[in-house]
């Protein structure tokens, strides 16, 4: 069975951080996951990812889903790929691919062309390759007549060599059983002492095997990031490569400024994006929608004709013809019924708005069930955690809770109940009953006259 090495050894010293280089983030995801996407898109499951520089913590951001190895020095390419040997020995039919773990735009397209070209030629190894106007870093594709002879790096390079701008992407596929008998053979005589992966190239050619390059149309799966500069620069490709596949599904922007929507996000034609907005992980967004300025949605189910204008939302569903915000934040596991209103400086938390109800201004709505058309009060609160516990309140359908209101959690209200402003509702409350807690108002004429008169000699 075909399978994978990711190579993810490298400390990324110019990042100047104590993390490996392939778990720096690439729009909210690492760049090892977006390698990993990549070849399980191309339906290669069985991966076993090559850790070093602080390799505990590839492991926890893998949890076990995928194999690992420790490579305890870093002594090249070829010496991460050899100690994968025990991986490629479990099943050494078919063919493995090797990738870098920080180039985090290889595609599965990519990955499967270059494997039916593999399979074609019958290849102990294929390059992926590119042409780069400016190759200066990579390792170069050296071709004469008969097809590719090796390749070699910058640093081992004379200037006719540097001048090559077809370069090695760094992701190769290889005839599994000649991967493992080409390891063998690798050794460090190079101006880098490293045993180069690359050398399995012309090492394969001498023993008699064939060796082929797939030349990429798109240059930008190879790129890398050594520095945060790099990064930077990553990021920015990525979020626009985003933002136009959108616009070619029908979706607008007046403009991008701040616009970062992650690649696994998926939005509807007709919805309007604008500026200053992140919608990030697995958000699905319908049509008609118009979301921001200055707003964050993570995790989110999103109706249609939704509006959602400088709002937060976690985990939420938002059903269609919502409002929400401004100034908003709905927190996880909350479900925001069709036509309801979480209007500005409003909190709500783990609980299930009816449909067309209302919390207009100033409420905080936690652990709680409200039915439809109810209407929650400037400064109502539901009061759900007595400093130990949590409890949930319920408010019936049609329900009218005064401003100023707190519902002492657990606590039910029935249906088409009022709560008069103010109240501190303590016990349940039966369908279509008013609950009032008020003291009796007095009032003392002419007090302000009387307290500011200056007092007599
Ligand atoms: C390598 C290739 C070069 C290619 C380039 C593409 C070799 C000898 N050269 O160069 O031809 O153009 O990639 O980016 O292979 N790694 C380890 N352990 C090591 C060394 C590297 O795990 O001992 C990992 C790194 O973390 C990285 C990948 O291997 O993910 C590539 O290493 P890097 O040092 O970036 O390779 P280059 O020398 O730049
Ligand atoms: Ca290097």
């Amino acid at each position: 069975m075909n399978k994978a090495i990711i190579l993810a050894g490298g400390q990324g010293k110019r990042m100047k951080a104590d993390m490996p280089k392939p778990l720096f983030k690439v729009l909210g995801e690492p760049m090892l996951e977006w390698v990993i996407s990549a070849c399980e898109k191309a339906g290669i499951s069985d991966i076993c990812v090559v850790k070093g520089f602080k390799g505990e913590m590839i492991d926890e951001y893998l949890g076990g889903r995928y194999t690992t190895v420790l490579q305890a020095e870093r002594l090249g390419t070829g010496h991460a790929v050899m100690q994968a040997v025990p991986f490629l020995e479990n099943d050494s039919e078919g063919n493995t691919l090797v990738l870098c773990g920080d180039a985090p735009f290889i595609d599965a397209e990519t990955i499967s062309s270059a494997l039916k070209l593999h399979e074609e030629q019958r290849n102990a190894v294929t390059v992926i390759t590119a042409e780069l106007d400016a190759p200066k870093g990579y390792g170069r594709v050296i071709r004469n007549e008969s097809g590719i002879s090796g390749i070699v790096e910058e640093k081992d390079a004379t200037d006719e060599q540097k001048a090559v701008k077809e370069v090695n992407s760094g992701a190769y596929w290889f005839d599994t059983k000649q991967l493992i008998a080409l390891l063998g053979k690798i050794t460090n005589e190079n101006a880098q002492k490293e045993y180069y992966l690359t050398d399995t190239v012309s090492l394969a050619l001498a023993d008699g095997q064939n060796a082929g390059a797939f030349k990429s149309e798109n240059p930008d799966i190879i790129k890398g990031a050594n520095d945060r500069r790099d990064l930077l620069e990553l990021n920015t490709y990525a979020r626009m490569q985003v933002i136009d596949k959108h616009l070619e599904n029908g979706v607008s922007f007046i403009c991008t400024d701040g616009v970062v929507i992650e690649r696994n996000v998926e939005i509807a034609n007709g919805t309007e994006i604008l500026p200053n907005t992140m919608i990030k992980g697995n958000t699905k967004i319908g049509s008609g929608c118009v979301i921001g300025p200055n707003t964050v949605i993570e995790n989110c189910t999103v109706g249609n004709n939704v509006t959602v204008n400088a709002a937060q939302a976690y985990d939420s569903v938002i059903g269609d013809n919502a409002n929400v915000g401004p100034y908003a934040h709905i927190r996880p596991d909350c479900n925001i019924g069709k036509g309801a209103k979480v209007g500005d400086f409003v909190e709500v938390k783990n609980s299930n708005i009816g449909e067309k109800t209302l919390i207009s201004h100033l409420a905080y709505v936690g652990d709680s069930d409200i039915g439809k058309k109810a209407n929650i009060g400037a400064g109502a609160v539901t009061v759900n955690f007595d400093g130990v516990a949590k409890s949930r309140c319920v408010i019936g359908d049609y329900s009218f809770v005064g401003s100023n209101a707190s519902l002492i959690a657990p606590v039910k209200l029935g249906k088409g109940v009022y709560t008069a402003a103010g109240t501190t509702v303590t016990k349940d409350v039966p369908d279509y009953a008013l609950a009032i807690d008020r003291g009796v108002m007095k009032i003392n004429e002419g007090y302000t006259l009387r307290k500011l008169r200056p007092k007599s000699k």
